[in-house]
């Protein structure tokens, strides 16, 4: 059964370990990860793009496929369903309609004013059936699924703090210079802004980017409150270096070679899986 992130992300914040999302991209995907995920019993976050929705056929395929191979390959660790980024209160709604157990709706483009409306909104319309909710503030830069920001906008602490107690969102991606893709160089995330952050608004942060950024700063994010780490650019690499290596072992057969590519993401998850501290968490 897929669960709403709430009681992972609190177990998370209070036991001071972080739960990894990992987007998928088709169905091979979703079953790679989450084996994975019941190898070292470990809470798992399935993160859905707006890209992988229209990939993935929409958003009742992307739930259906996800049940159905929770029960095939008899997952019983706590999976939640997760909307990424969903830009607008309409694919919020479509993603809740759909059977998603969380969502994130990404105002951070809006208005403070308009971002904080259509967070209460989505709330109490998720709350009421159990769902989690992820808000942002500030800006993470670098570029997802065509969405790209140059600058990194720090979020601003008073904003967070009125956000979360007015809305009573489940998490808060605060954005302290995390960049989705490649860093240019070494990341450089606002880790005392993150305590207080934390400090002041007492719901677990949430890290995007987390590809490039070092392991000791993954761990010293977590001790500043971060409790969800989103990943998703290393494991789409990782899979593509693989099957660029298979096309010139002459293998013809689609299924090898997307279960081939999937070889290293599974190790992957795994490594961030026991970096994060969720191994036995589930
Ligand atoms: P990366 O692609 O940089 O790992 O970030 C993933 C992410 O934050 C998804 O929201």
């Amino acid at each position: 059964m897929l669960v709403s992130m709430k009681d992972m992300l609190q177990h998370a914040l209070r036991d001071g370990y972080a739960v990894g999302q990992f987007n998928i991209n088709n169905l091979e995907w979703v079953g790679a990860v989450l084996s994975t995920g019941q190898q070292l019993r470990s809470p798992i976050i399935l993160g859905v793009s707006g890209g992988t929705v229209k990939h993935m056929l929409g958003l009742k395929c992307i739930h259906d496929i996800v049940v159905n191979a929770m029960d095939y390959l008899q997952i019983d660790i706590p999976v939640a369903l997760h909307l990424d980024h969903g830009t607008t209160r309409e694919a919020c709604e479509a993603a809740i309609e759909a059977g998603f157990s969380s969502i994130m709706f990404d105002g951070s483009h809006l208005p403070f004013a308009e971002n904080l409306a259509i967070t209460r909104h989505l709330v109490d319309l998720a709350h009421s059936r159990g769902i989690s909710v992820e808000a942002e503030l500030g800006t993470i830069a670098g570029s997802e699924d065509g969405i790209v920001n140059s600058e990194v906008i720090y979020a601003d602490p008073q904003e967070c703090f009125t956000l979360v107690s007015e809305t009573q969102v489940d998490c808060l991606a605060a954005a302290l210079g995390s960049t989705h893709g490649l860093y240019k160089g070494k990341a450089k995330l606002g880790f005392a802004e993150m305590k207080a952050i934390s400090e002041l608004v007492k719901v677990p942060l949430v890290l995007h980017g987390g590809t490039g950024i070092a392991d000791d700063d993954i761990r010293k994010a977590i001790a500043c409150g971060t409790a969800k780490i989103n990943v998703n650019t290393e494991n789409m690499y990782a899979w593509c270096e693989a099957v660029k290596a298979l096309f010139a072992a002459d293998i013809n057969d689609p299924r090898k070679v997307i279960q081939q590519g999937l070889l290293p993401v599974r190790e992957m998850v795994a490594r961030r899986i026991q970096l994060f501290g969720s191994q036995n968490r589930g």
